[in-house]
């Protein structure tokens, strides 16, 4: 009789120890407020070391764990939150995080708040204050000033979900995500005036599977830039302007890129801005390329270029030799956009002559220059178009590649014929410097460029283009 009591006992005590384990198992997850470990509210008092604190507990936390930032002002230095965690971390912010006042206390690394090396992390809410006026200010003096800083860099992160933060005067870009995949942007606001220097929005290279929804985006430079190695991009419901638009590159600096592929924008407003959807490549050889992307549902107002292929960039002239891009564009659909440019040419394609634009379709297009019907240009393009077409001879006529592709062949022999005389040239001279000893000829070491300042961290993946 004992015996049997004491096994039902035992039985029962059994089942409350799973009920209570199963509890404690389901008590959410461990929270860090950084409060606690030393930050001040005051905007004042520097709180780099207690945020960075609260990240370890979180980050080696054995069950998913929440680092707290309540309401008021933190003043952080650089800071790099690294993993890899134990288990999810989630960054919950409601009060508002600040750059020093003096731009050089970021120095060179090239980033104010680093993620690195994350599997599984949310970051929500809060504000971001970078302070960039003073930087800025510095930039257009011409003074020799720091690389200058982005807001919140994500580094090999996957399994990201960044959501409702808003980031003002970011010193560069606002948000950065290089090289992570599975990627949710949402309800983000990021403003900088416009023409603040390099302020894109949200610059996405070397990622796969990156949405990024329900946005505003007010930037001196572009709202969304995207550079290499970018697949599976989806973005939806943004609003895009003061700024540069949205921008696939620049694209092609290099001879070796991964090309950029899968790119979807859908439910749009730009306005004010200075594109609207732009395609930008270097006027350099490159075996990258661009394909498969949609750009649909599009309102425009007041954009000086809606729809812009440019593979024609330059700047100063330099380094490009044959004046033309490597880069391959193809199966770049428009579909359903309307509204106004703010300038006659609504649509310009200056497509590479030596890799014209392939599969370009225009569906449903109505684009105005001051009420009347808006002209386009197209350059060393092939495509398709049906529906509404205003301009209404939209690329039509120009969607024949032979004749510019036979001039640019003549073009391109001429610039090979150019290239290598001077290719000769300096070879001779080269030697000539040899024979006599001569000193004038630069050397190895000092026809580097000087270590200019766009010194980035050394645990930055590559660099995204200054535009
Ligand atoms: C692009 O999308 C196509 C069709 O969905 C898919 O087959 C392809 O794998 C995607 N490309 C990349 C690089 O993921
Ligand atoms: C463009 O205008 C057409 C005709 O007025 C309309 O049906 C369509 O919804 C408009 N598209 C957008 C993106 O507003
Ligand atoms: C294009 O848009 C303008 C301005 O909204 C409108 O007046 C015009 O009727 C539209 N044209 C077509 C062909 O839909
Ligand atoms: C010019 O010289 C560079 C470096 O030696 C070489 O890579 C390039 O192919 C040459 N260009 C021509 C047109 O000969």
């Amino acid at each position: 009789m004992i015996c049997v009591l004491e096994t039902k006992f035992l039985v029962i005590s059994c089942i409350l120890c799973s009920v209570l384990l199963g509890f404690t198992n389901a008590v959410p997850t461990s929270t860090y407020n950084v409060v606690k470990f030393g930050a001040k509210a005051d905007g004042k008092t520097d709180s780099t070391e207690p945020f960075i604190k609260a990240w370890q507990s979180a980050c080696g936390n054995l069950s998913p764990a929440t680092i707290y930032v309540p309401k008021g002002r933190y003043l952080l230095r650089n800071t790099n939150f690294r993993g890899p965690c134990k288990r999810k971390v989630t960054f919950l912010i409601d009060g508002t995080l600040v750059a020093p006042e003096d731009y050089r206390a970021l120095g060179n690394s090239g980033f104010w708040i680093l993620f690195n090396h994350v599997e599984n992390l949310v970051v929500s809410g809060g504000k971001l204050d970078g302070k960039g006026a003073a930087f800025w200010n510095c930039r257009r003096s011409g003074k020799s000033c720091p690389a200058g800083a982005r807001s919140m860099t994500f580094n090999w992160v996957n399994n990201l979900v960044v959501s409702g933060i808003t980031s003002v005067n970011s010193q560069v870009s606002h948000l950065v995500i290089n090289t992570c995949n599975n990627v949710v942007v949402k309800n983000v606001r990021l403003i900088a005036p416009d023409q603040s220097p390099n302020t894109d929005g949200i610059h996405v290279e070397r990622s796969t599977g990156v949405t990024i929804s329900g946005c505003t985006l007010q930037t001196g430079d572009d709202c969304i830039s995207i550079g290499d190695a970018t697949y599976n991009l989806f973005i939806s419901n943004i609003k895009c302007g003061p700024g540069h638009g949205v921008s696939i590159g620049s694209l092609g600096q290099k001879v070796d890129e991964k090309g950029v592929e899968n790119v979807t924008l859908t439910n749009a407003i730009f306005s004010g801005s200075d594109n609207g959807v732009r395609i930008k490549t270097w006027a350099r050889p490159s075996n990258g390329f661009v394909r498969n992307v949609l750009f649909q549902n599009i309102v425009m107002d007041k954009v000086e270029n809606p729809i812009i292929i440019d593979q024609n960039y330059c700047p100063n002239n330099q380094g490009c030799p044959y004046q033309t891009s490597g880069i391959k564009i193809s199966e770049i659909t428009y579909l359903n956009i309307n509204g106004s440019s703010a300038t006659p040419e609504a649509v310009t394609f200056d497509c590479s002559p030596s890799n014209p634009c392939r599969g370009i379709k225009f569906q449903d297009i109505n684009l105005t220059y001051k009420n009347i019907a808006a002209t386009s240009s197209c350059k060393n393009i092939e495509g398709t178009s049906s529906g509404t077409l205003v301009p209404e001879r939209l690329c039509k006529g120009q969607f024949n590649l032979t004749p510019p592709s036979f001039c640019c062949h003549l073009h391109l022999l001429w610039s090979l014929f150019v290239a290598s005389f001077f290719n000769q040239t300096i070879f001779v001279f080269h030697n000539w410097a040899a024979i006599t000893g001569s000193s004038n000829a630069p050397s190895d070491a000092t026809s580097q460029p000087a270590h200019t300042t766009k010194a980035f961290h050394p645990s930055q993946p590559k660099q995204e283009n200054g535009k």
